[in-house]
């Protein structure tokens, strides 16, 4: 088996236009959206990483057409009516994937069993489950395999604690076919996509402080839907051109919702160069063109509030940290250690293989920045996590001596074109 060790080596300043690919969330929820709406629903954007990919055969095997058209153009057409699959539904690594599909799938009345890789095997899934089974769904198992039987929900009112727009979008998307009101509470608001695209396929959804209710109108009419492309992978190059001495990057049609862009917010704060351009909206959300330089960025104390809207984008956060002059301190990271792999250690063990100071506590993490390149020359662990192996890979293009990532390969999950993209704009990944 070839190995997928990739290491990240200093280099000249990154130059040109970085092209991500689309939406990882917007994705997953165009293709289950779409299985679920009667009528046809064309996808223009779609992430093809291999998350994605996974719903696609899921939401094919719950009884829709889903077929590919060409690059990111895809089409789904259901007469809303799901089936039992055949075979358990495989998510590969995605959470998201899994949990959305389960509570799609709980409001009918069939049977299905979910399974995923090791990393997917090992994460909470009680956090919907429960709220499901609240609902009146019957369910086999607290990590994958899971076993949900559908059948005919009541309504519900919950406290979505964790602020996870993954539990939030299952008890919606359960709660289309439930008799009786829905409803979802949150101190601090998870993303919103779901309402947003909920919305532009017919259902009534209102908002109310931090409630989110179903209206009486849940019948879903298919739509076609454009994927932005997705911040949370612009965060790599957006930050390696910061670091980078003479970088200038753009970014175009990047989603900037602003339950997505805390990383930028913490960045400019940081003392980043980053403005939005041709700031308008695409598909029901807010885009921009985004254009990077590279600058000298000074430590901060990240807001525990701000936790949500840049929850994915604390691993390369910590990267910049490393480079800025003084300390950053961020908290209320709890939700961290039960991601693709316990990201807290693992960035930390991360840096600690760099040369980079930090303080682990159990839901914060404190870098003392270098106020310039950092050592490196570390053998860092991913885990099987592509933000881990993408964030180090990053860093190597800065730290004295390159970094090096054991293991790679699954920066597919999410940005399957992240090395030639970088590669293309001057970074020495090998
Ligand atoms: C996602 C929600 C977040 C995020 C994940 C995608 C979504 O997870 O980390 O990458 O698409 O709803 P939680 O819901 O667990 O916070």
């Amino acid at each position: 088996m070839p190995s997928d060790r990739l290491e990240g080596h200093r280099c000249g300043p990154l130059k040109g236009v970085a092209e991500v690919p689309g939406d990882k969330s917007i994705s997953h929820r165009a293709l289950i959206f779409g299985g679920l709406a009667a009528g046809t629903t064309n996808i223009e954007g779609l992430l093809e990483g291999d998350d994605v990919l996974h719903t696609a055969a899921a939401v094919r095997a719950f009884g829709a057409e889903v077929e590919r058209l060409g690059d990111g153009h895809w089409r789904v057409t259901s007469r809303s009516e799901w089936r039992s699959p055949d075979a358990p539904i495989d998510c590969g690594n995605s959470g998201t994937g899994a949990r959305l599909l389960m509570g799609a799938a709980a409001g009918w009345p069939i049977r299905a069993t979910f399974t995923g890789d090791a990393s997917l095997s090992g994460r909470p899934m009680e956090r919907v489950l429960g709220p499901l089974r609240q609902m009146g769904a019957r369910t086999e198992g607290s990590t994958l395999p899971v076993t949900v039987h559908g059948g005919t929900l009541t309504g519900i009112s919950y406290d979505n604690v964790k602020s996870s727009a993954q539990v939030k979008t299952a008890i919606l998307l359960a709660g289309l076919r439930a008799v009786g009101d829905v409803e979802v509470h949150e101190a601090l608001p998870s993303r919103d996509h779901t309402e947003n695209m909920l919305r532009a396929f017919g259902v009534d959804v209102e908002q109310e402080g931090g409630t989110v209710r179903l209206g009486r109108h849940r019948d879903m009419v298919a739509t076609d839907v454009i994927v932005p492309r997705d911040p949370s992978s612009a965060a790599f190059p957006i930050v390696a051109a910061l670091l980078v001495p003479g970088s200038e990057v753009e970014l175009p049609n990047i989603l900037i919702n602003p339950l997505r862009t805390g990383l930028i917010t913490t960045l400019k704060e940081m003392g980043g160069d980053i403005e939005y351009r041709n700031v308008r909206s695409s598909g029901g959300e807010q885009v921009a063109d985004i254009i990077v330089r590279a600058s000298t960025l000074t430590g901060v104390e990240v807001p525990a509030e701000r936790a949500p809207s840049m929850i994915d984008e604390y691993p390369i956060l910590a990267i910049a940290a490393a480079c800025a002059g003084g300390t950053t301190i961020m908290t209320g990271l709890e939700e961290l250690r039960v991601k693709e792999s316990d990201r807290l250690s693992a960035v930390a063990e991360g840096l600690g293989a760099c040369g980079v100071e930090y303080q682990e506590g159990k839901d914060s993490l404190t870098v003392r920045g270098a106020g310039g390149p950092p050592a490196g020359g570390g053998e860092v662990a991913a885990h099987h996590d592509h933000r881990i192996a993408m964030s180090f890979l990053v860093l190597g293009l800065v730290a004295e001596r390159p970094v090096a990532v054991d293991s790679a390969g699954m920066i597919a999950t999410s940005f399957p074109t992240f090395l030639p993209l970088m590669r293309n704009l001057g970074a020495d990944i090998r």
